[in-house]
């Protein structure tokens, strides 16, 4: 049985993109054989898992506020800076990725480290599970 190429979508961000690529606040790309999405906010350029940790939502079709961006399945919320699940239902943080600038050109190679905070953020999404303690947490996080 022959073995199938794996399809990638978008530039192959270790190989760099110009910054005049993004034509719109997010690119999709990938490294190796990840999909990864770059969101521009100002001057910075995050770059996080393409696919929601809940049930592979296409973030690149989702909703940008500030630093976060909303799953448009279902509606979670990530921190793009970190990664953190911060609106249920997804309980998993994305991986965030690297990115270097080189001139006008920027790369993504490989993963961050993942944080405590990650660990945390899980942790504390469990520990709210009843409403009135949700509705107390969501108090605090910030709006996406
Ligand atoms: S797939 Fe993203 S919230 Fe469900």
């Amino acid at each position: 049985m022959a073995k199938e190429k794996a399809e990638h979508n978008g530039p192959d961000l270790a190989q760099g993109i110009a910054l005049s690529a993004f034509t719109s606040e997010t690119l999709l790309g990938h490294v190796d054989d990840q999909d990864v999405l770059l969101v521009r906010f100002g001057p910075e350029i995050f770059a996080v898992d393409a696919h929601c940790s809940h049930y592979h939502g296409p973030l690149a079709e989702g909703l940008v506020v500030g630093e976060s961006i909303r799953c448009p399945w279902h509606h979670a919320c990530f921190d793009l800076r970190t990664g953190e699940a911060t609106r249920a239902p997804a309980l998993t943080p994305l991986a965030v990725w690297e990115v270097e600038h080189e001139g006008d050109r920027v790369f993504v190679r490989r993963r961050r480290e993942q944080t405590k905070s990650w660990v945390r953020s899980a942790l504390v999404n469990l520990a709210t599970s009843s409403s009135s303690a949700e509705e107390r947490q969501d108090s605090q996080r910030p709006r996406c």
